[in-house]
Parts: structure tokens; C-alpha cells; sequence
């Protein structure tokens, strides 16, 4: 299975991605894609021998039509059986999600639905939340939307702020999608639950 993983920034979780995709894992990383061409983690991919290629959005001016068909190419062209939204922080039209119907995930740093969108983890401090976490799902046209695949909680402590409860919730993140990604590598779409 061939994995094709969407960036905008650093790439944390896309390294977490690529790394488990090894030895007898079913699935191999075919291309890391970024909206970005400065995201940090198009070197880290390129580093670790994978693929790279970027779109910058910005020349699109809100033309996401026009945009989306210049991301379509190099996607296409890695023949991608599987898409990961891993911290792409473009929103994707219906026409492009309805291409990967069942065939692309993402990764949302908040315990869905609760806090779809941007500022999660303000969001669930402001609320005063006891937990929060992040969510892997199947992208469907709605935002932050569609079959929940995955859930990783954590605590959230008092005096935190929204840095120190992305630093807690990020490494969930990292265990969290590649769990995600061998089951269904495998054919299981059997929800994961960390802890
Ligand atoms: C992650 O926390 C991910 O959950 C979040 O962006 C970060 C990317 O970090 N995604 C979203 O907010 C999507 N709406 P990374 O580039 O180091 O993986």
C-alpha cells in the first residue's frame, strides 16, 4: 500500500508516519506534499529518502479549484492507494475529498467532535475540560468531520496553557497515527484508544 502524506509545517507526525512504515508494516510512504515549500518537515522527508514535492497556495489567491489541480499532480502521479492529512492546514474541497472517498485520513488535536477547527486546546482550557487529546477520522467533505478511527486522551492540568498542553497531547499524536495507519494498512477500521 502505497501512503501519500499532506504537510503544512513541520512534520512531526509525518516523521512519526514514515518510520513506522517499515520491515513487515503492509504500506511504504510514496510521497510527502506540502502547501508550504519552506515546511520544516519537506527536509526531514527528503532526509529520510522519501519523495517530496510542494504547491505553494499563495499565488491560487482563494482559487481552491485552481489550486487543488495543481496539488493533484504530483498526488497523482505518486498513485497514492491512501492519503494522510498529517498537519495540512488547507481546507480541501468536496470535489477533491469525494476523489479519496474512504482513502484519507487526518490527524486533529482535539477529542472530536469537540473543537474542530483552529485553537483546540485554548478552546478546551478556556471550556475547563478535565482531558484533552487528538483524533485520527476518515476525511469527508465536512471539517473535521467523518468516521472517527482513532482517539489518544490526556489530562489537562492546572496552569496549563495551550503550549504545554500541545507538548503533552503531541506525542499521543506520534503514537496515536501510525496505530491507526497498520490497522488499516490491514483492513481493520476497528477504532483505536490510547491509553
Ligand atoms: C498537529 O498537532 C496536528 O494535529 C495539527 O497540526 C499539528 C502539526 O504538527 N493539525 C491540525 O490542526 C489540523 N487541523 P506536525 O507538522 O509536527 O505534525
Amino acid at each position: 500500500m502505497r501512503v501519500a502524506i499532506l504537510i503544512s509545517g513541520s512534520g512531526s507526525n509525518m516523521v512519526a508516519l514514515a518510520q513506522s512504515m517499515t520491515g513487515d508494516h503492509p504500506a511504504r510512504p510514496c510521497l510527502v506534499l506540502s502547501n508550504d515549500p519552506n515546511a520544516g518537515g519537506l527536509a526531514k522527508a527528503q532526509a529520510m529518502g522519501i519523495p517530496t514535492a510542494a504547491v505553494d497556495h499563495r499565488p491560487f489567491k482563494g482559487d481552491r479549484a485552481a489550486f487543488e489541480a495543481a496539488l493533484l499532480e504530483p498526488l497523482l502521479a505518486a498513485q497514492p492507494d491512501l492519503i494522510a492529512l498529517a498537519g495540512f492546514m488547507r481546507v480541501l474541497t468536496a470535489d477533491f475529498v469525494r476523489r479519496f472517498d474512504g482513502r484519507m485520513l487526518n490527524i486533529h488535536p482535539s477529542l472530536l467532535p469537540k473543537y474542530k477547527g483552529l485553537h483546540t486546546h485554548a478552546r478546551a482550557i478556556e471550556a475547563g475540560d478535565a482531558e484533552a487529546g487528538c483524533t485520527v477520522h476518515e476525511v469527508t467533505p465536512a471539517l473535521d468531520d467523518g468516521p472517527i478511527l482513532g482517539q489518544a486522551r490526556v489530562p489537562i492540568l492546572p496552569g496549563d496553557t495551550p503550549d504545554t498542553l500541545a507538548a503533552r497531547v503531541l506525542p499521543m499524536e506520534h503514537q496515536l497515527y501510525p496505530l491507526v495507519l497498520r490497522r488499516l494498512a490491514t483492513g481493520n477500521r476497528t477504532p483505536v484508544n490510547l491509553p
